[in-house]
């Protein structure tokens, strides 16, 4: 545990792998959230995820998210993405259920309609930066933001926040996913300040949350810092010095089945018993430690030629290893 000087608890996403018995707060409330499998649940109560995300040129990113959701255990995940973009989503994997909406409808009530049944969305892998593609984002944000849907933000629709907060602000369901450099833009877009060559990331991430009225930020980097502009947590399970590319997918996707699990428990008694109990800093601190454990999995197979499909493959045994 390492002290920190936030104004809430502290505490710490750590384990150390051959202690699975010293259990920490966070993996006891991440068993709780998780749904046992049994025969009497139907299908898509485990989670039918929605990704946002790919285009002509990223292909990969929502295809990573997508299956990384469903291998953490969801049931159904759809992608919605460009019509160039589908055909190649769908030979990745018939997995996913593919719809190319993202530049074929040009209001947002037909694609609006095709999340509703949905339970938590991943928006922004592979996404593209196309003012359309954009515009058509926006309508669905508000469209889930109705239905009290979790929803992901991550890699280009972070891009868009920088200039339209709005969009995010005060959703309490909401969760920020930004790499270093993304958290450093979104800071200086939304805080007006340049956020310099700063050791320390805690403060600026709870400041930048409170400034967005309180959504939950994970700002990936050696620890993973995640404030709900409340409570600041890291995540600090081992990895490896190893970063590929769609290692981020692979957590935005992961989180996307974890928070609807954890909003779906949210009302448990064995959870609400836990002070610090919130669903999204669970889920959150859950995504993170699994990328990391599947980082370290695969680095010892692979070292340096590991790939994020490698750390996929993994998911299953950091899984288990982590929460069962
Ligand atoms: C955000 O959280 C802080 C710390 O708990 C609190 O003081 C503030 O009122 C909250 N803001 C909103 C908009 O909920
Ligand atoms: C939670 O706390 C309440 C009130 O103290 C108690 O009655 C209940 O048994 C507790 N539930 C669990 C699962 O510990």
């Amino acid at each position: 545990m390492e002290e920190l000087e936030a104004s809430n608890t502290v505490t710490s996403g750590s384990s150390t792998f051959s202690e699975d018995m010293c259990l920490t707060v966070e993996q006891k409330l991440i068993r709780l959230i998780i749904p046992p499998l049994t025969f009497v649940a139907h299908k898509g109560q485990a989670g039918r995820i929605g990704i946002i995300g790919g285009s002509r040129e990223y292909t990969g990113a929502p295809y990573f998210a997508g299956i990384s959701a469903l291998k953490t255990g969801a049931d159904l995940c759809h992608v919605f993405c460009t019509s160039s973009a589908a055909s190649v989503i769908k030979s990745y994997s018939p997995e996913l259920i593919v719809h190319p909406v993202l530049d074929s409808c040009n209001d947002g009530t037909e694609f609006g309609a095709l999340i509703s049944k949905l339970h938590a969305l991943v928006i922004g892998p592979g996404l593209g930066r196309e003012e359309n593609t954009f515009s058509i984002m926006h309508q669905v944000v508000e469209k889930a933001k109705e239905l009290q849907m979790p929803i992901v933000f991550d890699a280009d629709s972070l891009f868009y926040i920088n200039s339209h907060p709005e969009l995010v602000e005060g959703y309490k369901k909401a969760v920020l996913t930004p790499n270093v450099v993304e958290f450093s833009r979104l800071y200086k877009a939304v805080i007006g300040a340049d956020l310099g060559v700063l050791e320390d990331l805690n403060m600026p991430v709870q400041a930048l949350s409170q400034k967005l009225g309180n959504v939950t930020i994970v700002c990936k980097g050696i620890d993973d810092i995640i404030s709900d502009g409340d409570i600041l947590t890291m995540c600090k399970e081992k990895g490896s010095p190893r970063r590929c590319g769609g290692q981020g997918d692979l957590l935005s996707g992961s989180l996307g089945t974890m928070l609807h699990w954890a909003h779906m428990a949210h009302d448990q008694s064995e959870l609400v018993n836990f002070s610090n109990w919130r669903p999204n800093i669970i889920a959150a601190v859950g995504a993170c430690m699994l990328t990391r454990r599947c980082n370290y999995l695969a680095f010892q197979k692979y070292s340096r030629s590991m790939t994020t499909t490698d750390m996929i493959v993994e998911i299953q045994l950091a899984f288990t290893s982590l929460f069962s």
